[in-house]
């Protein structure tokens, strides 16, 4: 008898501690993490660049790996399909909403629906504009500033013993956007206490390499030989205002030096054929690090409010040796 009541109470103080592990479980966010598969909403800018090409097969290639369940919409590069796409993840109640925003400002008033709804955000890639910074848990990305200094350091060095004037056409990108904004601010830091250096034209090409090539040919009605840098914000653009330089006889790189940002193969066949004089590297390959903060945002865990990507520049003497090992 003694040894039937010694089972029972073993057996119901297995159950209590089962049932306090189960209270546990659904009280604490790391256990859901691994019960229940994460939804995460991904709201891409668009297909407008060989670097977002790559971020696309980044992010959706990390997420199959975490076993993440990815929701992706392409915004073709407009801020009011980006914000539709948001509003429909936090109606269809996904875990996590990351996005790369197209432009820094107007983000507020759908945030805040995000946050009321108890969705974390992450923005990814580009930076936004907005006072309260508790609208988004991190930003994982590149230092655009930063990128747009090393482009104006190395025009700084190159041009060391040049009198001048340096006369630069900048091919910006998407009005608006984080990187053309940054891009432009970085080299005006650093070239604005040398007068010699001047930019003459700056107009944007979105992007795209038809958008470059497009407003580089404007560019060469105007100012002809006058154009002594391109400064391009992304490959895509410097590789159409490459095109544009060789259909009006030019000969890029040596006539007109270019300086170009993201260093995707494109940029590192185009230096090692002597077209492109320097590629400041912006990674896409922000797939991993998306995920890994996805996981630790749903299991309750802290981040820093800022995951910045380590990157270098590559001028055109290292392109050949460098080719064969770029991952995008
Ligand atoms: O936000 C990153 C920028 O966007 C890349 O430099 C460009 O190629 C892309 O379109």
């Amino acid at each position: 008898m003694a040894n039937t009541r010694r089972a029972a109470c073993r057996a119901l103080g297995a159950l209590a501690l089962c049932s306090s592990i189960g209270a546990l479980a659904l009280t604490t966010p790391g256990a859901y993490a691994q019960d229940k598969q994460i939804t995460l909403g991904f709201a891409q800018v668009g297909a407008e660049s060989a670097w977002r090409t790559a971020n696309t097969e980044s992010v959706k290639s990390a997420a199959a790996d975490a076993k993440i369940k990815l929701k992706f919409s392409d915004a073709q590069q407009k801020q009011e399909n980006q914000i539709k796409a948001i509003r429909s993840y936090i109606a269809q109640k996904v875990d996590v909403i990351a996005f790369s925003p197209v432009v820094e400002s107007g983000w507020e008033p759908v945030l805040r629906e995000a946050k009321a709804a108890k969705i974390p955000v992450i923005l990814t890639d580009r930076n936004i504009d907005v006072k309260d910074t508790s609208l988004y848990v991190t930003m994982i990305g590149s230092d655009f500033m930063e990128e747009g200094r090393r482009g104006g350091h190395w025009l700084a060095d190159h041009y060391k013993n040049d009198q001048g004037p340096i006369n630069i056409a900048e091919l910006q990108g998407t009005v608006g956007s984080a990187p053309a904004n940054d891009r432009h601010s970085g080299l005006i830091e650093v070239i604005k206490s040398d007068p010699k250096f001047k930019i003459i034209a700056s107009q944007s090409g979105d992007f795209t390499l038809a958008g470059g090539k497009q407003v580089m040919e404007a560019f060469i009605k105007t100012y002809g030989n006058k154009i002594n840098v391109v400064y391009a914000h992304n490959d895509d653009m410097a590789l159409g205002a490459i095109q544009a330089m060789e259909e009006a006889g030019m000969h890029p790189g040596k006539d007109i030096t270019v300086v170009s940002f993201d260093a995707t193969k494109g940029g590192f066949q185009a230096m090692a054929a002597g077209k492109m004089n320097v590629d400041v590297e912006c990674s896409p390959l922000l797939g991993p690090q998306l995920m890994s903060a996805v996981k630790d945002v749903v299991a309750g865990k802290p981040l820093p409010k800022r995951i910045l990507t380590e990157e270098t520049v590559f001028p055109m003497s290292v392109a050949a040796q460098t080719l064969p090992t770029r991952k995008y």
